[in-house]
């Protein structure tokens, strides 16, 4: 039976750009949810914004705008990181969208009228200075259970535990540094310590999920009896939890309860259901073959429900979260897998600061996404242990496994067949060669659950032992040497269907990691897209397509780039083409001051759409010493304007007739004179001080507006 599965991960708050912690979760749940795909299995695997809460209604407020185009604004950067690093997501929401202002509001009713919510009087920080309530994040001190320093006043980041405010030691605002004050009001609570909750998540934490296997890891379950322990004190064990916060708050407004708003960590799971909901309203659902409503597919006992988290985040997954969940009446999660910290060369990441690498970064210097996504995937396993990004290793892993060894058997292989036997596969193999491949298939089963237990390094490790054998077998018959002798023909031919038909398997196992390389393997193969039943054929005398590189080895001095701290965005007036450094290492300089930059594929390069453009009116801009306000015909309905930084090599009048060429899909960028809407491409020198002299390029005589240059 295919299963149905509604994966999350954990919805980053909109109060700054994704950094790699977030990049290794949605890596780690995509290769999950790509895998159960390739079993054959539905699943609809959402993400949101997790909007509210005090840190974005005061970031907001310190930018200026509102909390709603703060957050909008965020989630509008969210894109380049998500397709870049081929993070497929069915949907992305926000948990400030009706629907989860909705969901959070009958999920609090429902509470309610189960007798699990109840209010008390609560003192609570207030800063005298600032006038309001403290937000939690924003009063730090000492933790109350370990004494750690500098905690904040909801949760300990050093020992995990959980707690209010006012139990801080040594209090102070973080706003404006004063020494809070208490003050008292009516807060809403969640009965979480009641005998019914308690005696609930006892047995819930150590159930199992549908799919037969624990609900929770061991080492999450420790950690979840530690927090179920009351001592010889009556200390410890589950606290009721305080579920609202005082105006002025950017959240969900409590029903009946003016003033009063939900504390964001009450929203932000309902969030998980509010993306899905949106997402089945979207008619997305309907395209991935689900033609159910959002409630019919989650009254369904079949659905299963799995979140992907980080560790620090766990008592909210698996305590209150699933208690809401049930005694609101609805299903609870059959599993709620958690990962550990990444560290970058064994430092700790700053939850805000992120680490020295910078995903959009790393995309940006042209290195591969699916190197990372390898390279994650090769250190993760299903326990909650911290991963490290080292980057020496990073560079021989990925150069040895994907390159040396796997990619390196089709580029063996193909050469020969493409000369030799016109690309066409042999209908029989050899003894030997069956033997090898009967070994690979046999590998299925084992990798499959490896892939589903979340076990990927393991599953690379058994994956690239498989490639290693292909390569003994390689080495053993050495085609190259075949292809010279006489009368060897049908060896040489048996010997690279074989390389070919193993190359196939492979890429079978490597594809919920690598899905592009997998996509670009499977159009060189002409073959469909490989799915898990693909492990039990073979392609027989098949015709391939011709070889072309598949993957680049990774220069060790992109990756020195990576931790550089990135150049100084240009200046919008020398915003002309071949000034702007990317911050790599300036060595073998050309006559142009600087080093030839990474290699890109030939596709990277497709992406930038070059236009001949006729320049139709040339002006100097009022103001600037650099600028010309260029009018430009790209042979579109209407002329373009574009700000160009070469002033001070050309006369505006001598320019107006010519042509020249313009990057034409470059977003267009609001500059302090107007819109700019593309680049003209220039050539000078690195340094325009010491080697002045700038040019434009103009196309040979007969050239038209609005051709593409490639
Ligand atoms: O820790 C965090 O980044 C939270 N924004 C995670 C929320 S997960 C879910 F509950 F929404
Ligand atoms: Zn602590």
């Amino acid at each position: 039976m295919p299963r149905q599965l509604f994966v999350t991960t954990a919805l980053p708050y909109a109060n700054g750009p994704f950094h790699i912690g977030h990049m290794m979760e949605y890596i780690q749940a995509d290769i999950w949810v790509r895998f159960q795909r390739m079993q054959g299995h539905a699943v609809h695997f959402v993400g949101a914004d997790d909007a509210h809460g005090a840190p974005i209604m005061i970031a907001a407020e310190k930018a200026g705008k509102t909390p709603q185009q703060f957050v909008a604004n965020i989630a509008a950067g969210r894109k380049p990181y998500l397709d870049g690093f081929h993070i497929d997501f069915d949907h992305w929401h926000s948990t400030d969208a009706p629907e989860n202002h909705q969901l959070a509001q009958d999920t609090y009713r429902a509470l309610r009228r189960n007798g699990l919510i109840f209010t008390r009087d609560v003192e609570q920080f207030f800063d005298p200075v600032k006038g309001m309530f403290l937000p939690d994040r924003y009063i730090k001190g000492e933790c109350p259970k370990c004494g750690a320093k500098d905690q904040y006043g909801d949760s300990c980041e050093v020992c995990g535990a959980v707690y209010a405010p006012t139990e801080l030691k040594h209090p102070y605002s973080t706003l404006t540094g004063a020494a809070p004050v208490r003050k008292s009001s009516e807060h809403h609570f969640f009965q979480l310590s009641s005998s019914r909750c308690i005696g609930f998540l006892q047995e819930w934490t150590v159930g199992a999920g549908q799919d037969g296997s624990p609900r929770l890891q061991a080492e999450v379950l420790n950690k979840i009896k530690e927090w179920f322990t009351v001592d010889e004190f009556g200390h410890g064990g589950l606290a009721d939890w305080d579920i609202s916060r005082d105006a002025p708050y950017f959240g969900i407004e409590i029903p009946d309860a003016p003033g009063k708003y939900f504390y964001v960590w009450l929203d932000a799971p309902i969030g998980y259901l509010a993306s899905l909901k949106s997402y089945f309203d979207s008619g997305k659902a309907r395209e991935r073959g689900e033609a159910r409503s959002f409630d019919e597919f989650m009254a369904d006992p079949a659905t299963e429900q799995v979140h992907f988290i980080g560790k620090d985040i766990t008592y909210f997954h698996t305590l209150f979260w699933p208690a809401m969940l049930h005694f609101s009446g609805r299903k609870t999660p059959d599993h709620v897998f958690v990962h550990g910290f990444i560290t970058v060369s064994g430092e700790k990441m700053s939850k805000s600061r992120g680490t020295g690498i910078d995903p959009l970064r790393y995309l940006q210097l042209g290195l591969n996404p699916e190197w990372l996504r390898y390279y994650i995937a090769a250190k993760l396993n299903g326990k909650v242990e911290d991963v490290d990004f080292n980057p020496d290793d990073f560079v021989a892993r990925v150069n040895s496994d994907l390159v040396g060894k796997y990619v390196n058997i089709a580029s063996r292989a193909a050469g020969f067949l493409a000369r030799r036997f016109g690309n066409r596969l042999a209908a029989e193999l050899g003894a030997d060669g069956r033997t090898l491949l009967e070994g690979l298939q046999a590998a299925a089963g084992d990798i499959t659950a490896l892939y589903d237990q979340r076990e990927y390094a393991k599953a690379l490790r058994e994956t690239m032992a498989l490639a290693d054998r292909v390569n003994e077998y390689v080495d053993a018959n050495k085609p190259w040497e075949l292809a010279k002798k006489a009368g060897e023909d049908a060896r040489l031919h048996d010997v690279c269907s074989t390389c070919i038909e193993a190359f196939r398997l492979l890429t079978l196992y490597l594809k919920p990691v690598l899905p592009a390389l997998a996509a670009q393997v499977e159009a060189f193969l002409r073959i469909e897209p490989l799915s898990s039943v693909d492990a039990s054929r073979l392609l027989g005398a098949h015709e391939i397509g011709g070889y072309s590189h598949l993957l680049q080895r990774v220069d060790a001095k992109l990756v020195d780039a990576l931790f550089e701290a990135p150049a100084q965005a240009p200046a919008p007036e020398a915003a002309v083409a071949g000034k702007s450094g990317n911050g790599a290492p300036a060595s073998a300089l050309l006559p142009g001051g600087e080093a030839l930059a990474p290699t890109i594929a030939i596709e990277d390069f497709a992406r930038i759409d070059l236009r001949l453009a006729l320049i139709v009116d040339a002006a100097r801009v009022e103001g600037s010493t650099k600028l010309l306000k260029l009018t430009l015909d790209v042979g579109e309905a209407q002329s373009r304007t574009v700000f160009s930084g070469i002033q001070s090599a050309f006369d505006p009048a001598a320019l107006v007739g010519k042509m020249t060429v313009v990057v034409a899909n470059l977003a267009p960028r609001k500059m302090k004179f107007g819109l700019s809407e593309g680049m003209v491409l220039a050539a000078s020198h690195v340094d325009d001080k010491t080697h002045p002299g700038l040019f434009l390029l103009e196309p040979t005589a007969g050239a038209v507006p609005g051709l593409r240059v490639r």
